[in-house]
């Protein structure tokens, strides 16, 4: 009760034109946190968790081997294109929307999504338009920037996803004294994750006037995710079905590897497949939730959707998402809570909902400047927005990055290397302490550089690495 009073006092504080959606995102908090309050125990029971059938994940091969109609600029007329973007690049030590961090040749993510759509509209001769989810904290900066792409072939919305109030962890009300969110109120409010997409893209009506453009699919994905491009293939599946049964939500998946022990699985659960997060599971069962042998796949949160279907289960109210708990300490120090969502959970209120077994070139996530270092070099080729692996690589896994702390922002990072290196016979790097590397370096096999605290290790211009320690003044 108490809550609703505090959430009224900051209701009472909005400025008119900003009254409505406020409301609205005060009403959702609401729901969402009574939510909270009445479940008790695990969201999931584990004794009900089955592998899920053979015919409920399919292998992308076999999606492929269909082919592609000769009408496919007509299937491609009917999506639409959402990426994620409601995030900052705080993890990689950058301020402002991480959709804005160069991630090649100068291109952000954000360019590179823009090329890859532009590239499919002029090559079928379509238009398919892209959908920006924004927060209020990617938002400005984000349409700032939109401008830059007037003379592309694609069109581009945006829509603006909620904005919740953090929670005392103790006293379990809100943090917030009124609606601004600058001064000390920056940090009392947060997107509320990206399973707010359903409620967001309905309430901000542009939902409906994509299905009424005639529209009836989208592809959401994180905009981080490199390997997310627009796939013919799935999108047929989807379109002109073998067995004339449409899916109404597709979820990507690939297979573990042993360093993916955190991504959610997909599972057979009361007769429907759902995605299960490590966060939902008891305690006694995590290793085996981990083992890469019983659940094979993980999410990549690349998500293929039925417009006309959110639509319907928006009106019923019967989008059921488990309700992630975050715990955050605030720079104050105040321990406060924040109520979250994900898109995929939401696989389990849809019908004839599908898994696809995808290649991992489909999940290139940059989440950290190791992850950047190998999108930025040569194992990679950049091609109208889209990066493949180099031909020239001969193996055809990824060598393992591990940049040490010195080089987590990306401002170090970047001032580390005067170029970066070759990288195409590498397998595994680990780079630790005060590091610098000259131009055209070489890197082969598995290197390993630690610069003890104090001194610092500056690799020499052309110098060529191959299965190298190099330590302090010690080189082996
Ligand atoms: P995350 O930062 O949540 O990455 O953002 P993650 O931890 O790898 O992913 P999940 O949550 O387990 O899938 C993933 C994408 O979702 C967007 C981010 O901008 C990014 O593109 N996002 C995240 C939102 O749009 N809104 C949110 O509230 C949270």
């Amino acid at each position: 009760l108490s809550v609703k009073k505090e959430l009224e006092k900051i209701l009472t504080t909005a400025p008119s034109h900003e009254f409505e959606h406020t409301k609205k995102d005060l009403d959702g908090f609401r729901k969402l946190f009574h939510r909270f309050l009445q479940e008790k125990g695990p969201s999931v029971d584990w004794g009900k968790i089955q592998r899920p059938p053979e015919d409920s994940i399919q292998p992308y091969e076999k999606i492929k081997a269909r082919g592609l109609p000769d009408n496919i600029s007509s299937v491609l007329n009917k999506l639409v294109v959402v990426k994620l973007n409601g995030g900052l690049g705080t993890s990689m030590g950058c301020k402002g929307p991480k959709s804005l961090i160069g991630v090649r040749n100068e291109n952000t993510f954000l360019d590179l999504t823009v090329q890859q759509i532009e590239h499919l509209n002029k090559t079928y001769n379509t238009d398919v338009p892209l959908v920006l989810m924004n927060s209020f904290n990617t938002d400005e900066d984000t349409k700032k920037i939109l401008q830059k792409y007037n003379h592309c072939r694609v069109k581009i919305y945006t829509f603006n996803q909620s904005r919740y109030p953090r929670i005392n962890k103790e006293s379990l009300l809100p943090v917030a004294k009124d609606v601004s969110y600058s001064g000390e109120n920056t940090e009392a409010w947060y997107p509320p994750g990206h399973g707010d997409i359903y409620a967001s893209f309905y309430n901000s009506g542009l939902l409906d006037t994509l299905i009424g453009e005639g529209k009836e699919y989208i592809f959401v994905s994180n905009i981080d995710n490199l390997g997310a491009t627009v796939d013919l293939y799935i999108l047929n599946h989807l379109m002109n079905p073998p067995n004339g049964k449409r899916c109404e939500f597709v979820m990507e998946v690939t297979n573990k590897t042993r360093a993916d022990v955190k991504g959610g699985t997909l599972t057979q659960y009361e007769g429907k497949l759902r995605l299960v997060e490590i966060a939902q599971v008891p305690k006694a069962h995590v290793d085996e939730f981990k083992s890469v042998s019983k659940f094979k796949i993980f999410n990549t949160n690349n998500l293929w959707i039925s417009l006309a279907a959110v639509k319907r289960l928006q009106e019923q109210n019967a989008i059921d998402m488990e309700i992630i708990v975050n715990p955050k300490t605030l720079d104050g120090g105040l321990n406060v809570i924040q109520l979250e969502t994900a898109v995929g959970a939401a696989i389990k209120s849809f019908e004839n909902s599908l898994g696809i077994n995808v290649p991992r070139s489909r999940f290139l996530p940059v989440k950290t400047t190791s992850d950047l270092l190998l999108v930025m070099s040569n194992l990679y080729s950049l091609n109208a927005g889209s990066l493949t692996m180099s031909e020239k690589r001969e193996f055809p896994t990824v060598p393992l990055v591990k940049l040490g702390s010195s080089f987590t922002k990306v401002q170090d990072y970047l001032r580390r290397f005067e170029s970066i290196p070759d990288m195409l016979e590498l397998d595994h790097l680990t780079v630790s302490g005060d590091v610098t590397f000259g131009k055209n370096v070489s890197l082969k096999g598995t290197v390993i550089i630690i610069a003890n605290h104090g001194d610092r290790i500056d690799i020499p211009p052309g110098a060529v690495l191959e299965n190298k320690i190099v330590s302090g003044n010690l080189r082996i």
